[in-house]
C-alpha cells in the first residue's frame, strides 16, 4: 500500500537537512547533503532495495526484477536544492519512487525488469555553477573539466568530492551503459500554474525546454561618487542595468522565450564609489533550440553594443548549454494510460524548468509526470503541495511501473 502521509513526512524530514536555519538550502557535497543522502539510503533499504552512495555523491538504489541482473527502469530526481528552497522540488520524485518500490516489496512483487532509483546529488548547480552533475555522471556525459570548477569559497569540486569521502577518478564507474537502462521516468512538481488552473493533480510532460547560461563581466573605472561628473564616468553597474533591460526586452519579444538575470555583483560595492566592475548571469530558455540560440546571440550583441557605447570592457562566457529534451512518445503514451487508469484526465504539458531527465536522455528514452503545486510557485519556501496530490502522483507512478513494457 502506498502511504501518502509518509511521502509528506519524508519531504519534511529531508527539509531538516539545511545549512539555513529556518529555511532550506542544501548544496552538492555539503554535510547537509551527506545527512539527506544517508537518510534516503536508509529509506531505500527499508523499501527492499540495495542502496549505496555512488562516486559522484548520488543515493543509488536497486530493486531486482524476477531474476538478478536484469536491465532496469530508472526512476529518480535530485536531492540538492536552490538557496532558500521549497521542500518538494526534486525530493518529491525520489521519495515517491521509493514509496512505489516499498509498495511492490510489501506485496513481494517482482517485475520482468529491475528498478533503480537515483537521488541525484546535484541538479541545481548552485555550488559549482554547473548543473546536472549527478545525472550527467550516470548518463556517462560528466565533463571531467568540471572537477576544476570552484565554489564561491574557492574550493574545487575535486577537493570537495575527496572531503566528502569520494574518489573523483571513480566517477566514470557511475556511468550506465546503453541497454542497461530501459527508460527513465521522473516524477516532479510542476513548478508552474497550469495544472492548478485546470483543476488537475497530475500532467504528462512532452518536452523539457533547453537552456543557455552566460556569465558576463563588465569593467569600467571605479571612482569617487561625489567628484566625477556624470558624463565622465565609466560606470559598470549602469551599463549592466541597460543589459538587464535589453535581455528582458528580447525575451518579451516571443511568448515562449524567457531570460533571467538572477545574480549580479558590483565591485567594490560601496555607497560612495562608482562601480568599476560588475558580474552578472543570464539564463535563457525556450522550447525550440533555434529560438533560444537566436535570443542568446541577440543578448550577446546588445551587451557588446552597450559596452561599446559606455566604453566598458566586456567578457561573456557561456557557462552551460543544453538542448530541448523531448519525452519519448511510447513512454508518454504509457504514462497517459496510467493517468487515465487512475481516474484522472490526461493533460500533456511542456516543462519550462530543467530536470535530470535532460542528462539521462543521452543514454535512454525519458518521460516525466508532473504533480500540481500551489500557485505554481517553486524555488521558494512557499512551494507547497497537498497530500492528496502526492498520493495521486505516487498512484500514477506505481501504475506506470507495473504496466511498463518496451515497445513491440
Ligand atoms: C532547475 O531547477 C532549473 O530549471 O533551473
Ligand atoms: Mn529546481
Ligand atoms: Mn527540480
Amino acid at each position: 500500500m502506498l502511504d501518502p502521509a509518509r511521502i509528506m513526512q519524508r519531504c519534511d524530514a529531508l527539509a531538516g537537512h539545511s545549512e539555513l536555519p529556518g529555511g532550506l538550502t542544501r548544496v552538492f557535497l555539503s554535510p547537509q547533503a551527506r545527512a539527506a543522502t544517508d537518510e534516503m539510503l536508509g529509506w531505500m533499504r527499508e523499501a527492499g532495495m540495495q542502496a549505496k552512495l555512488d562516486a559522484i555523491g548520488n543515493a543509488a538504489g536497486r530493486y531486482e526484477g524476477e531474476s538478478p541482473g536484469l536491465p532496469c527502469l530508472m526512476l529518480g530526481s535530485h536531492l540538492d536544492t536552490v538557496r532558500d528552497a521549497g521542500r518538494y522540488d526534486g525530493m518529491l520524485g525520489v521519495i515517491s519512487a521509493v514509496e512505489c518500490v516499498h509498495a511492490l516489496n510489501a506485496r513481494k512483487k517482482r517485475l520482468p525488469f529491475a528498478i533503480e532509483i537515483i537521488g541525484f546529488g546535484d541538479e541545481e548547480g548552485v555550488r559549482f555553477g554547473t548543473t546536472l552533475l549527478g545525472s550527467r555522471a550516470v548518463a556517462g556525459i560528466f565533463d571531467a573539466r568540471s572537477l576544476e570548477a570552484k565554489d564561491p569559497a574557492g574550493k574545487a569540486m575535486r577537493d570537495a568530492l575527496s572531503e566528502f569521502g569520494l574518489e573523483p577518478k571513480r566517477i566514470p564507474e557511475v556511468a550506465r551503459k546503453k541497454g542497461q537502462v530501459l527508460a527513465y521516468a521522473e516524477l516532479h512538481i510542476e513548478q508552474g500554474p497550469v495544472l492548478e488552473a485546470e483543476g488537475l493533480p497530475v500532467g504528462v510532460v512532452t518536452a523539457i525546454n533547453g537552456f543557455s547560461r552566460l556569465r558576463v563581466t563588465l569593467r569600467g573605472v571605479a571612482g569617487h561618487a561625489g567628484t566625477v561628473p556624470m558624463n565622465l564616468r565609466r560606470d559598470a553597474l549602469a551599463g549592466a542595468a541597460e543589459c538587464v533591460l535589453a535581455a528582458e526586452k528580447i525575451a518579451k519579444g516571443h511568448p515562449e522565450l524567457v531570460a533571467t538575470v538572477g545574480r549580479i555583483e558590483a565591485k567594490p560595492g560601496a555607497i560612495n564609489v562608482i562601480p568599476g566592475e560588475v558580474g552578472f548571469t543570464v539564463d535563457v530558455r525556450a522550447p525550440q533550440d533555434p529560438l533560444r540560440k537566436h535570443a542568446v546571440a541577440a543578448i550577446r550583441s546588445q551587451i557588446e553594443q552597450v559596452s561599446k557605447d559606455r566604453k566598458l570592457e566586456c567578457e561573456i562566457e557561456l557557462l552551460q548549454e543544453f538542448g530541448v529534451t523531448t519525452c519519448a512518445p511510447w513512454l508518454m503514451a504509457q504514462m497517459d494510460q496510467a493517468v487515465a487508469r487512475q481516474g484522472f484526465r490526461v493533460r500533456r504539458l511542456p516543462s519550462g524548468a530543467g530536470h535530470d531527465g535532460m542528462a539521462l536522455g543521452a543514454i535512454t528514452d525519458i518521460c516525466m509526470l508532473f504533480v500540481r503545486c500551489k500557485g505554481g510557485i517553486s524555488h521558494s519556501p512557499l512551494e507547497s503541495i497537498t497530500e492528496a496530490d502526492a498520493a495521486a502522483g505516487a498512484r500514477v507512478l506505481l501504475d506506470f511501473i507495473e504496466h511498463f513494457q518496451l515497445p513491440a
